[in-house]
């Protein structure tokens, strides 16, 4: 495992502030922003920062393994990669970097359906160790057509993204025209030129585009508002019980369901034979007035015990917010922002650097714990947490 990392970065926020200096202005707001007026994106990082562990200083010293078992898999660590869509607009193959990264520090990385990278190019990259996000396209033809690939690049966990029955509200994205590959404004012309190592990069790599759907895109160049009409008509099809079932009865690998918010949906995911679900709420892009997965975790915690794994993601920024994450009920956790962050910020190496950063982060408030492993931090939660 590549042990690299930049002690200039120790820290999430060092890498975002950095990342804001090199990314063109529309592109750091579509990372970062949420929907609505980002209240959901604030109360991710609260309830997070609300939580309390327990510290028993007479308990003997530990040596920490971060190791994790999910899926009949043993990961290195107990978080991985969340799918990201338009990651080669963010920083230039930011998901063949963390892909590889992935694979060398053996933690999941999931490709989006969106993404800028094909699903066969990531397959390749990862020795075949990535996990596919769908969303449910309404379009036989391409549901098939993606089920085909998925098959032949011999993809092991799909994960169903259910939570983007319509795309979302984002004012930020709205103002900024944001569009598939960018359009040439005055605006986002001088904001490109103000970021000339993104703009060099991305010269040399090439326009971004949606290559895992560019078969099913009727041209190469789409405006926010076709790529919003294409999302919704074509891609992401409303995921309910029925269609749930029947991707179910198709795929025959691992079943992961992303985006549960509610403790009757996680029953019928069990239900319908999901091997796990993801508590998240889209790292608050999709609504505004939810709940906070955290919340919902908590609910959650010890009831599938023996029936499908629970995950979480939205929010997530540090070590100890995974530690928290764990004690409040999750099995493993996913970041998105932070990753990309890191490869905006340090490019190439940004994805190894953001996996030491948060095993060191993790190691050290583990040991603080006396926990030696991660499924010990599900008896950490403080009584008042
Ligand atoms: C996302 N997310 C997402 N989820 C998904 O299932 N498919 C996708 O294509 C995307 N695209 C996407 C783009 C951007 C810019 C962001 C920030 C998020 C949601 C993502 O997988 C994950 O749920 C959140 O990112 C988790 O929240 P944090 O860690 O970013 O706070």
């Amino acid at each position: 495992m590549d042990p690299y990392f930049n002690p200039r970065f120790p820290d999430i926020p060092d890498l975002e502030r950095r990342a804001r200096r090199r990314m063109p202005r529309f592109v750091f707001d579509y990372l970062v922003g949420g929907c609505n007026r980002e209240r959901g994106v604030v109360e991710n990082r609260t309830a997070l920062a609300d939580v309390r562990l327990t510290q028993r200083q007479l308990r003997p010293a530990v040596v920490p393994s971060l190791e994790c078992t999910i899926l009949g898999h043993t990961y290195s660590a107990p978080f991985g990669i969340a799918p990201i869509g338009l990651q080669g607009l963010m920083w230039p193959n930011a998901p063949e970097i963390l892909a590889r990264a992935a694979v060398d520090h053996n933690v999941p990385f999931v490709l989006s359906t969106v993404s800028s990278s094909s699903l066969e190019r990531i397959a390749e990259v990862s020795d075949g160790n990535a996990w596919f996000q769908l969303y449910n396209p309404t379009d036989e033809t391409i549901r098939t057509d993606l089920f085909e690939r998925l098959g032949a690049a011999r993809y092991q966990v799909l994960v169903v993204t259910v939570d983007v029955p319509t795309f979302g509200f984002r004012p930020r994205d709205i103002r900024n025209g944001l569009a598939m590959p960018p359009n040439l404004t005055v605006q986002t012309v001088w904001q490109m030129a103000a970021r000339p190592r993104w703009l060099l990069a991305t010269a040399v790599a090439g326009k971004p585009e949606m290559k895992t759907l560019r078969p099913y895109l009727s041209k190469k160049n789409v405006s926010g508002s076709e790529l919003a009409e294409f999302m919704n008509k074509t891609v992401m099809g409303p995921v309910d019980a029925d269609s749930l079932k029947a991707i179910r009865d198709r795929w025959p690998g691992r079943l992961v369901i992303k985006g549960i918010l509610h403790e009757d949906d996680a029953e019928d995911a069990a239900r319908l034979g999901a091997d796990a679900i993801v508590v998240s709420n889209h790292g608050a892009r999709q609504c505004d007035v939810g709940e906070s997965p955290l919340s919902v975790l908590k609910r959650l915690q010890g009831r599938f015990k023996d029936r499908m794994e629970i995950y979480m993601d939205s929010g997530l920024r540090s070590g100890p917010d995974v530690a928290c994450a764990l004690a409040s009920g999750a099995q493993f956790t996913f970041l998105g922002r932070a990753f990309v962050y890191g490869v905006a910020a340090l490019g190439g190496r940004g994805g190894i650097h953001v996996i030491n950063s948060l095993k060191m982060q993790l190691t050290q408030v583990m040991g603080q714990l006396r926990c030696s492993s991660p499924e010990e931090l599900s008896n950490c939660l403080a009584a008042d947490s």
